[in-house]
């Protein structure tokens, strides 16, 4: 295995950093590597907002349901959709702004800003990871992105997706055993056998329950699919739509 495997391969999210900030040359480090990423037909369709200051970083954590990380880390990022400088680029090329909307405004350019988004948190993740620090991803985030969005100063056609505090950690939990391979990966056709996929679901439920009673002493012990209904019981944050809408980002 080499060191880039290695690295992924020892992913585990950070949620206690020590109080030191990432040297400058750190950060640039990650945003280039950010930079470095696939992006859907060169659009680069994402903005990355970095948070030094302790209360703005208190703000965000307030948001994201007082997540402690948010505040106590070595530096935190905010990545965001971007079709802003998009619009302005069709204006620089003489377009229309009212023949633009219907493009601008699409499922499809909302999906492309989405993945290119993800990808650049990811290589910084990984690039972060393999200087050895520590990660984590905050979509708590988006519990209030009328309050992100004002604190941020984020324009109209801009949408902050997540955050991500990084820094030195202080404490390293076990990792968190994924699904089986073969319920991730299928070849050549999607594999419906939902009879196979309950069985091995109950497996992972054994295997999960037991790897979160280790990690708090018993204190918790739910089950994969525990987790999973109990996340999709409630429906969340459904004030995005408008959100959306109120950043001109209608979906069409
Ligand atoms: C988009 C995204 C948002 C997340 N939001 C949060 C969050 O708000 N708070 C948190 O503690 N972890 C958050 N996580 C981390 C996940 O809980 C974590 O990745 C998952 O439980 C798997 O654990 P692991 O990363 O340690 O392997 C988020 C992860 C992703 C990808």
């Amino acid at each position: 295995m080499n060191d880039v495997i290695q690295t992924i391969m020892n992913h585990r999210s950070i949620r206690s950093f020590q109080d030191k900030a990432l040297s400058d040359e750190h950060i640039q480090t990650l945003i280039e590597s950010a930079q470095a990423a696939s992006t859907s037909s060169f659009v680069q369709a994402y903005t990355i907002i970095g948070i030094k200051d302790p209360l703005r970083k208190a703000k965000l954590a307030r948001i994201s349901g007082n997540q402690s990380h948010v505040i106590t880390n070595g530096h935190f990022l905010v990545f965001c959709l971007d079709l802003h400088r998009h619009e302005l680029s069709t204006e620089m090329e003489g377009l229309n702004p009212s023949d633009l909307q219907q493009a601008l405004e699409s499922t499809e350019m909302f999906m492309v800003g989405v993945i290119d988004a993800a990808l650049a948190a990811q290589n910084t993740s990984i690039a972060a990871e393999s200087l050895g620090l520590g990660i984590c991803y905050i979509g708590g985030l988006r519990n209030n992105l009328d309050d992100v969005s004002a604190l941020l100063k984020t324009p109209n056609r801009v949408i902050p997706l997540f955050g991500l505090s990084i820094g030195y950690p202080t404490k390293i939990n076990d990792q968190k055993q994924r699904l089986p391979l073969a319920n991730i990966y299928h070849e050549e056709e999607y594999i419906s056998d939902d009879e196979l996929l309950k069985s091995q679901l109950k497996q992972y439920n054994a295997d999960i329950s037991a790897y979160y009673a280790k990690r708090t002493n018993g204190s918790r012990a739910e089950r994969w699919t525990e987790g999973i209904a109990s996340k999709l019981k409630d429906t969340k944050r459904l004030y995005l739509k408008q959100f959306l809408e109120s950043k001109q980002l209608p979906l069409n």
